[in-house]
């Protein structure tokens, strides 16, 4: 059996505190997109703990000397639109040569099933260590469906990682996709009737965008 993936909820104060500045009614546009970056930056650096690394020899200015860096450049981030853009800066500014593939899902407002409209992903993403990223984790349906596409074309080595996430949607990607690690910055108390996360921050795509 593939190994059970893990939850990880951050306990960090900076990360708390910039969520909670994130959640503000009052934060504009510009504090929020800033915000959404500095706490992306803030969870990829743990989310990239594991990271394969390997011997290398160097010289430094005083000796030569037999040091570690990461095996490969081999790492795709693939956000969710149109929220999911929004953490993509701060996960470049960690791992800069890191691809970044794209997915739009719409949900069919009759059958509620969520349905691809865009998907560009490296070409070579079988090999990539693959960061999912979406700020909501709410029903957990654009996450399971985002990644179903990203296993059809080959995707085998993936993570997710959002900032705030509900119960049902963390129970619904983790029964869907068990061995995936799954990093969240804030876990809320539950949904409201249209899905939206309590307390939540409103919506993620309209306050990174402006759009309301
Ligand atoms: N998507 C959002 O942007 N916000 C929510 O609360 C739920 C889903």
């Amino acid at each position: 059996m593939e190994r059970e993936g893990k939850v990880y909820v951050f306990d960090h104060p900076l990360i708390q505190h910039k969520v909670s500045l994130m959640r503000m009614k009052e934060t504009s546009v510009k504090e929020f997109r800033e915000l959404a970056q500095e706490v992306a930056m803030l969870m990829g650096f743990e989310a990239t703990r594991n990271l394969p690394l390997k011997d290398v020899e160097i010289e430094t200015p005083i000796t030569k000397t037999t040091t570690k860096m990461l095996e490969g450049e081999d790492i795709a981030i693939v956000p969710i639109l149109r929220a999911g853009l929004g953490f993509v800066d701060g996960m470049l500014a960690l791992v800069p040569n890191a691809k970044v593939g794209h997915i739009g899902l719409y949900r069919d407002p009759e059958t509620h099933e969520p349905h691809e409209y865009y998907c560009k992903l490296p070409k070579d993403v079988e090999k990539r260590q693959i960061f999912v990223v979406d700020p909501m984790l709410a029903t957990g349906g654009s996450a399971v469906a985002a990644i179903d596409f990203i296993k059809q074309r080959g995707g085998k080595n993936i993570t997710f990682m959002c900032l705030i996430a509900a119960p049902e949607g963390i129970r619904a990607l983790h029964e869907a996709h068990p061995e995936i690690d799954i990093y969240i910055a804030a876990k809320d108390d539950h949904l409201d009737e249209n899905a939206y996360i309590v307390p939540g921050l409103g919506d993620a795509g309209d306050r990174l965008y402006g759009t309301k």
